[in-house]
């Protein structure tokens, strides 16, 4: 099961009422949620969405004592006008983004996003739409592909790599993940123990979710459906995605009438306990806003 980061940390910074409503926009398997849920008896209202209809269905049974408070849905976040819209039109006390992917989907080797088990080579979250990693591995240009390794993986490695890839698909195409994580770890050698395909299989999944411009979209648009007092709260888990957050909230603050006030001077980081419980949370970052006007 995924343990959900900075649990308190989030209750902390949006503090649910009873009488509120809130939007968990990467549900996952439902721990924000439910800490939600739990602090807003006996009336706060949670819309619950996510890109991934396998995740909603394990959120929907793991929340089901609490399912006359939840609206299910399913959604890239960067459409939180089409969430908003479908959920009654009303805004919302608090809202959520706990960017990336969920353990169980990387667990499940069918989904494609781990190079230590063979899967095929997909990666995305909704796969009802969208280019698959293997469209990716298999058709783009070296340049491109270098590219895409360069500034979403931050792989110093790029040319070799991409080099590579371009070279083992001459043969046959790569079919699956542990062809790529081969070809990889065949041409680069990993530094501090880290899996030499890790940062690649980063870039791949970014550019295939199209991640980093998902959230700048989201997060142009996600204040106007904050209610004046209300919290967005991000968790990202790494620096491409954290300096976004952190750039736009910056700008936020800059305007000559402030709408939004940032409650984390700093990013909020998970604590030493959190740390030996959840290692996967090492790399967390909790930035937030309030809307104040
Ligand atoms: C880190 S997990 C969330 C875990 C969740 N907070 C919990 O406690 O279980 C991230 C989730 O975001 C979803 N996701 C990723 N990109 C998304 C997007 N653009 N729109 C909606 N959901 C997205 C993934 O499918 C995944 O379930």
């Amino acid at each position: 099961m995924h343990i959900p980061v900075m649990l308190n940390k989030v209750i902390d910074y949006m503090n649910p009422h009873d009488t509120g409503r809130y939007l968990d926009a990467t549900t996952g398997e439902g721990g924000h949620a439910r800490a939600i849920l739990e602090a807003s008896v006996p009336g706060g209202f949670v819309v619950c969405s996510d890109a991934d209809d396998t995740m909603l269905s394990r959120a929907k049974d793991n929340l089901d004592a609490f399912k006359a408070r939840i609206r299910f849905l399913q959604a890239n976040y960067r459409d939180i006008e089409d969430i908003v819209q479908e959920t009654g039109g009303e805004k919302f006390d608090g809202i959520i983004v706990d960017l990336g992917f969920n353990t169980a989907q990387i667990q499940d080797s069918v989904r494609g996003f781990s190079f230590s088990s063979e899967g095929p080579l997909d990666m995305r979250y909704d796969r009802s739409k969208g280019i698959t990693a293997y469209e990716v591995v298999n058709k783009f240009a070296q340049e491109r592909l270098a590219k895409i390794i360069k500034e979403y993986g931050e792989e110093r490695q790029y040319r070799k790599i991409a080099k590579a890839i371009v070279a083992a698909r001459k043969k046959s195409h790569l079919k699956n993940t542990a062809e790529l994580a081969s070809v990889i770890s065949g041409t680069v050698h990993g530094r501090y123990g880290i899996h030499p395909a890790t940062k690649t299989f980063q870039a791949i999944r970014i550019f295939v979710n199209d991640e980093l411009e998902n959230l700048k979209a989201f997060l142009q648009k996600a204040g106007d459906f904050l209610n004046v007092g209300g919290v967005l709260i991000v968790i990202s888990f790494h620096s491409l995605e954290d300096r976004i957050v952190k750039q736009t909230f910056r700008q936020f603050a800059l305007l000559a009438k402030p709408v939004f006030k940032i409650l984390t001077r700093k990013p909020a980081v998970p604590d030493a306990e959190e740390l030996r419980n959840n290692p996967r949370a090492r790399s967390a970052r909790l930035r937030a806003i309030k809307r104040i006007a």
